[in-house]
């Protein structure tokens, strides 16, 4: 049942994958749009999508939603900094990007200063105290769909407690300044027609539960697209949230509003956890590339690690061949399945799991995987690996006029996460819990065994693949800040934006709009977008071993700044309705 759930979930949501594209308002269609790299031609001509980046000189911000991404500007233009926008785009985005933003749901913000500190915050859910290793198997220890869809499945929210963090220790205008745009925006804005289409595609899930039928489906369908939507009971919560800081989410009011929905609904979240909940600093993961540094998120993301063992395996080649030749969707590929194989191995939350990050970072450890890298042909992925990942989530990135940046993922999980909305207060709660491997030791549809380390636990916070990052150059200045939502995909999408700008020379704009492929070890099989790859490609794998998979959609929403001598290039993906907006 949720491997047909899961799949269903994935189907709707690479479908929205192409008509979002379509719906986006700022793609110059090119007749035959092709990129010329070392005198190849590299990607299809069927490919026309290009995005159009923004340029500002001071600060920039791309996200998901345009109304988002002037948030965040105009609190910049406040003199506010890359931490004061990032929290006042995240709360935005909770109101005019229901199917992800989330104060019902959880985060990573990767920040770096103007002076070079560099920081990351986790506050992601974590599973309630009354959760146990078995929750989501019936009675003959069959996985069920508690852990996608209602009130079982959401772990406790961090986003609150995590921005409210990131506020207080970097931030530097009044709390209430970051949440007034989006309480202006609950108040009332007009639906546009990538959002409204979101709704209709997950009218299903969403009809299921009362209060988010009636949040998101007056008058029995989505706001049509044009219209003012008004959403009283957020605006409300959120003015809470003004007034009060995290206290009114996690011992208050809001606390009491999620308790008893809970308990409406069958689900195990308490006062207690929430009153317990944390948002965490982390060690950020530092990588180095062809000169380059990245920092990106740690555990319990396994986006940084896994991203590191992808580029390492890559640095080890003095020449890399041109994106889309068969050559390199190889290496590419099998960089990244090799990196999965110990993604789903050995990462969980570092506070209940071991693990062996140093080794699997280290330049040594990525030379022994390049070696068994056969150059003409496949390596099968070995049994018993693991694998998972929701695929709905979001990413901003911002770098403000001193030059701090904050590079930002966060998420529900799915699409509208758990379908539930906590009545009387208007925001969904997430379905992180299916990050869980919640049948550790049991073949799951594949027949693979899931693995230990991300099990569930109380209180423990369940793998992610959230991959925000920063890069600087090879003098140590900041030269990017990238991220995408995509499940499992985030991290090879992060992984080729950055190689496509460095290895393949490309402008950030091609860089993101270029055709992504995806290998997570199992299914062992390259998924690449529609016309992607071509024919010629496509074959010339299949010959060398690989198994090939078109994704009925896109893959990825990317949000990435670069810098140039001129100031800032922001790019909002092509693949979907987002905006990038600078000064
Ligand atoms: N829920 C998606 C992720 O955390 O990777």
């Amino acid at each position: 049942m949720k491997n047909i759930l899961l799949l269903f979930v994935a189907t709707l949501t690479l479908s929205c994958g192409v008509s979002r594209a379509h719906e986006n308002p700022a793609p110059e269609l090119l007749p035959a749009h092709t990129v010329v790299i070392r005198g190849t031609r590299t990607i299809p001509p069927a490919w026309t999508l290009r995005s159009k980046p923004a340029t500002a000189q001071h600060a920039m911000v791309v996200s998901a939603h345009p109304l988002a991404t002037q948030a965040g500007v105009e609190i910049l233009k406040q003199g506010g900094n890359a931490i004061d926008a990032a929290v006042a785009v995240a709360f935005a985005l909770e109101v005019v990007l229901p199917d992800a933003g989330n104060i019902g749901g959880g985060g990573f913000i990767v920040h770096r200063s103007a002076a070079g500190e560099v920081l990351a915050l986790d506050y992601r859910e974590a599973a309630p105290a009354g959760a146990t290793h078995d929750m989501y198997l019936d009675s003959a220890g069959n996985v069920t769909d508690k852990s996608l869809v209602g009130h079982l499945a959401a772990g406790v929210p961090g986003s609150v407690a995590g921005l409210y963090a990131a506020w207080k220790r970097l931030g530097s205008l009044p709390w209430p300044t970051l949440l007034a745009p989006a309480i202006r925006l609950a108040n009332g804005h007009i639906v546009d027609s990538a959002r409204s289409r979101d709704i209709t595609n997950d009218r299903e899930l969403l009809a299921q539960f009362p209060a988010s039928r009636a949040q998101f489906l007056p008058n029995d369908s989505a706001p049509a697209p044009g219209t003012l939507w008004k959403q009283h009971d957020l605006a409300r919560t959120l003015q809470l949230i003004s007034d009060s800081g995290p206290d009114v989410f996690y011992r208050g009011q809001i606390a009491d509003l999620i308790v008893a929905e809970m308990q409406r609904g069958g689900g195990l979240i308490t006062k207690n956890d929430l009153r317990a909940y944390r948002a965490k600093w982390r060690t950020p993961v530092e990588l180095t590339y062809r000169g380059y540094t990245i920092y990106s998120m740690p555990p319990p993301s396994s986006g940084g690690v896994t991203m590191g063992e992808i580029l390492n395996i890559l640095e080890g080649y003095d020449t890399i061949p041109a994106l889309g030749t068969p050559a390199y969707e190889h290496l590419l590929a099998e960089a990244m399945r090799r990196a999965f194989i110990d993604r789903n191995h050995w990462l969980g939350d570092p506070d209940f799991v071991q693990m062996p990050i140093e080794r699997l970072l280290s330049k040594s450890y990525a030379a022994s995987l390049r070696s068994e890298i056969d150059p003409q042909h496949a390596t099968p992925t070995p049994p018993s690996i693991t694998t998972g990942g929701g695929v709905h989530t979001t990413h901003y990135s911002i770098v403000d006029a001193k030059g701090n940046a904050a590079s930002v993922t966060t998420t529900l999980n799915g699409g509208f996460g758990s379908g539930v909305t906590v009545t009387g207060a208007g925001f969904l709660l997430n379905n992180e819990m299916d990050d869980f491997a919640s049948a550790p030791g049991k073949p799951n549809m594949y027949g693979l065994v899931q693995g230990e380390a991300n099990s569930i636990a109380p209180g423990k916070r369940m793998l992610s693949a959230m991959t925000p990052s920063i890069v600087l150059d090879r003098g140590g200045k900041l030269f990017m800040v990238v991220g995408t939502p995509g499940g499992p995909t985030i991290i090879t999408t992060v992984a080729q934006v950055i190689l496509n700008v460095l290895d393949q020379r490309m402008s950030l704009a091609d860089a993101v709009a270029a055709p992504r492929i995806h290998h997570q070890a199992l299914p062992d099989v390259i998924h690449y977008e529609r016309d992607g790859l071509t024919e010629a490609t496509v074959r010339a794998l299949e010959a060398m071993g690989h198994r090939m998979e078109m994704r009925r959609g896109m893959s990825g929403i990317v949000a990435a700044i670069q810098h140039t001598a001129g100031g800032w290039i922001g790019v909002a993906d092509p693949r979907y309705a987002g905006g990038a907006l600078g000064y």
